[in-house]
């Protein structure tokens, strides 16, 4: 099964900067930042009243894509939902020898010495964090996670009431299996809201100098150098997509009720530089869309 990581191009040091920089973001920056998760969450709970308009204590909920901890399904279970939460990657939360040799077989080494890292130095914060913002213990016993791949999971058709996903598309190749799969999976009367960040954005190459252009602008890395020289190259696995082939594919294979986009960075885009990345077949929109949210529902 592949990762999100990616080894093509990027050197050892580039790899060591990216380490330093993450520890900081952890240590400073918010990475992991329980107030934005309960934002989060109140934003997902909000469509599944709107939408689906059944109890939370009897939804049944999938999360593609949950990530190392999967937080969201752990708030989903405190509140009684029926909730799996399916990633690629083994999740890290807990982490004991066997589950560490595991993470190193599916994540690769890299991938599993930083999780080792970011879980002894900065989970436990998080955890006590997340509780308080909260109002209540949060607790990541017993969570359903699996590990399985978006474009072919295991379950039957019409089994999710509410399926979401945060930014996990733009890491997928085959994102027209995945949307079909969704459609599949999801039952007549349920909604999917699929959050993906686009690639052309500014912080769409995942340079972590640019990953906040309004807060914390790069003074390093020229902005877009993702789509231009690429002298700053990252070790994560990307698409490439933009937000009109995503438009297609979603419109092919599902209703979509609702498209939200979320912009940044019009301030760096020169003339010179909206030039330049037009010549290569970027449009404005391109440039300056952050991420796209797709609701949608079933296509019978
Ligand atoms: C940027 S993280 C987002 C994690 C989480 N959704 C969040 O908001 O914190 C992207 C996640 O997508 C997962 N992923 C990538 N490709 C996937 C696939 N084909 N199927 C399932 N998960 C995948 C990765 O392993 C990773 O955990």
């Amino acid at each position: 099964m592949k990762t999100v990581m990616s080894e093509k191009g990027v050197s050892i040091s580039s790899k060591l900067k990216s380490a330093l920089y993450l520890y900081d973001a952890y240590k400073n920056k918010g990475f992991a930042d329980a107030t934005r998760t309960i934002l989060h969450h109140k934003r997902l709970m909000g469509y599944l009243t709107k939408y689906v308009g059944i109890p939370v204590n009897t939804a049944d909920i999938l999360e593609i894509g949950c990530g190392q901890i999967p937080k969201q399904v752990a708030l989903f279970h405190k509140e009684g939902a029926n909730i799996i939460g399916i990633d690629i990657d083994v999740p890290t939360y807990r982490i004991t020898v066997p589950i560490f040799l595991k993470i190193i077989r599916t994540n690769g080494f890299e991938r599993a010495v930083k999780s080792l890292i970011r879980h002894f130095l900065f989970d436990k914060k998080y955890f006590r964090d997340l509780s308080r913002e909260y109002g209540q213990k949060v607790t990541f016993d017993k969570l359903d996670t699996r590990i399985m791949d978006a474009t072919r999971t295991a379950f039957q058709s019409d089994s999710f009431d509410f399926i979401y996903s945060n930014v996990v598309f733009q890491h997928i190749d085959n994102v027209e299996e995945a949307v079909r799969e969704v459609n599949r999976v999801l039952k007549p009367a349920g909604i999917a809201t699929i959050n993906i960040h686009l690639f052309p954005s500014l912080s769409g190459g995942i340079c972590l100098e640019w990953l906040h252009p309004e807060q914390s602008p790069s003074a390093k890395v020229p902005p877009w150098d993702h789509l231009r020289e690429n002298n700053y190259p990252v070790n994560i696995h990307l698409n490439k997509m933009t937000i009109n082939q995503y438009r297609e594919i979603f419109r092919t294979h599902t209703n979509v009720i609702e498209e939200q986009t979320v912009t940044e960075g019009e301030r760096f885009l020169t003339r010179e530089i909206e030039d330049e990345l037009t010549n290569k077949g970027y449009t404005r929109e391109d440039l300056l869309t952050r991420t796209a949210l797709f609701i949608i529902r079933k296509k019978l």
